[in-house]
């Protein structure tokens, strides 16, 4: 399926450009030089300078008009970057080339945010194509390359779990994953089957499209000291199983891989970015079906490293998948960290909404570098406690541990789900982002567009370059 791209960077002066965006602060006078009676226009038009206000005058170009889109920028932070950058790329959807005077501040962070808010995804239907390339003009070339990097990463995400159940199924996402460049090794369901990924093939088993393990491998140019292991839960389509989901509920569903779009697209990234550390991506990627094949509430599964799970509730599918891969994580790759990615409950939108992110972790160094690390990349982090008096909501009268509570007694959804996968992690430093209230959003404004948002991309890459 052809996949619309984003705005392409090219570094080059503006010289008489067609479309010139130029910045102006709260004194209402422009960055560059332009024969045009700038203060005066912005008086006129009252701007006040603030960042998303865009003032668009006419000008006089060889052969026609051209537009000179005066732009606020407020009071130049990173927030306000952001917005104003959106707001330019945002304006100029369905032209060819914008030519943008950068502001002061950083580019990396303005051109980033430019290029997120250009990201468009449809099938077949018409409607205005974003911009076609924007030309950062004067901008710091590795600024502008490091932010093409990361927008580039978030738009793959935001594809991978836009893209239509009907077309993606574990096996297409282990395709793509072999498309980053990285090494990728996949397990099949008969490799799944002798290595004893009980967790994976319980939840895949009620799909007619079988459930893969895939497995990316980042190594970088210099020797590393660090090896960081990436896991993402890979659900193509949670019908909620023989627990159905009802259909308000179901029709989300198709992001529910978002975690592994994550881990997949941050994987293909590292290299451009010159990321320090090793990096494993481990996606656990299955269909949950109701058929006449899946798995019952009720069933006792084991997934891997030995410990067995009553499924009380087969909609609570994503812990099941996850607790394989971080076992394997644990026993099988002797990483210094391991960081998991899934929109795992409905319960952490009700806590933290639609712009923060959970992150759970059993390290307090790991939690707070993540915290910090989403605090620059716009990718906010709130941590959450790991309540132990909850733990014995996950209590089984047959089995060593319970998927979900079977009663009322504890609440906090996200919660026990975080303790459930802590079970899997083993003793190493371990981090749960919890994305499922921020992996979709239900606007298309600033940086976020309807849909798949790429949630965990910026955070991930932001912490992983940093060394
Ligand atoms: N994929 C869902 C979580 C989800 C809900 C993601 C809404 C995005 C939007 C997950 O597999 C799920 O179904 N969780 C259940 C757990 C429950 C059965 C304990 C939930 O949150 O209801
Ligand atoms: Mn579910
Ligand atoms: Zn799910």
């Amino acid at each position: 399926m052809p996949i619309e791209t984003t705005a392409s960077v090219i570094a080059e002066v503006p010289g008489d450009a067609e479309l010139l965006a130029v910045p102006y602060a709260s004194d209402l006078a422009p960055a560059v030089e332009l024969h045009l009676p700038v203060p005066d226009l912005l008086a006129h038009y009252e701007a006040k300078g603030e960042a998303g206000e865009i003032v668009e005058v006419p000008v006089a170009r060889a052969g026609g008009v051209g537009r000179v889109l005066l732009y606020g920028v407020g009071d130049g932070s990173p927030r306000a970057l952001r917005r104003a950058a959106a707001a330019l790329t945002r304006k100029v959807k369905g032209r060819d080339t914008l030519t943008v005077v950068t502001p002061e501040g950083d580019v990396a962070v303005f051109a980033e945010a430019a290029l997120l808010a250009a990201y468009s995804f449809k099938i077949g239907a018409a409607g205005k194509k974003p911009v076609r390339a924007l030309v950062f003009a004067g901008a710091d070339e590795a600024a502008v390359r490091r932010a093409a990097g990361v927008a580039g990463a978030v738009a793959l995400a935001r594809d991978l779990a836009n893209t239509p159940s009907s077309v993606k199924d574990p096996s297409w996402l282990a395709e793509r994953a072999a498309e980053t460049g990285v090494p990728v090794e996949v397990w099949d369901e008969e490799r799944l089957r002798a290595d004893g990924f009980g967790g994976i093939l319980a939840v895949g088993k009620g799909s007619a499209r079988p459930p893969r393990l895939i497995k990316l491998s980042y190594t970088p140019a210099e020797p590393a000291e660090r090896h960081v292991v990436l896991v993402g839960k890979g659900i193509t389509f949670d019908s909620g199983g023989l627990s159905l989901k009802p259909n308000e509920n179901m029709k989300t569903q198709k992001t529910d891989m978002a975690g592994g779009a994550v881990v997949i697209a941050v994987l293909g990234a590292l290299a451009a970015l010159k990321a320090p550390v090793r990096v494993t991506g481990l996606v656990a990627a299955a269909e949950n079906m109701p058929s006449g094949t899946a798995q019952r509430p009720s069933d006792v599964i084991t997934p891997y490293g030995g410990r067995t799970v009553e499924v009380l509730n087969t909609d609570a599918e994503g812990r099941l998948v996850l607790a394989d891969a971080l076992a394997y994580a644990d026993a099988v790759l002797d990483p210094d960290a391991v960081v998991d990615v899934a929109t795992l409950t409905g319960a952490i939108t009700v806590a933290l909404g639609r712009h923060v992110g959970a992150v759970y972790s059993t390290d307090d160094v790991l939690a707070k570098e993540l915290v910090e690390a989403g605090q620059a990349a716009d990718d906010r982090l709130w941590r959450m406690p790991l309540i132990e008096d909850y733990a014995p909501a996950l209590e089984s009268s047959i089995a060593d541990l319970a998927n979900v509570e079977a009663g009322s007694r504890f609440g906090a959804g996200s919660i026990t789900a975080a303790l459930f996968l802590r079970e899997f992690a083993g003793r190493r430093p371990w981090a749960h982002l919890d994305i499922a209230g921020v992996g979709r959003s239900t606007v298309d404004e600033g940086t976020l567009s309807k849909g798949a948002t790429g949630f965990g991309v910026r955070v991930l890459l932001e912490w992983l370059t940093r060394g």
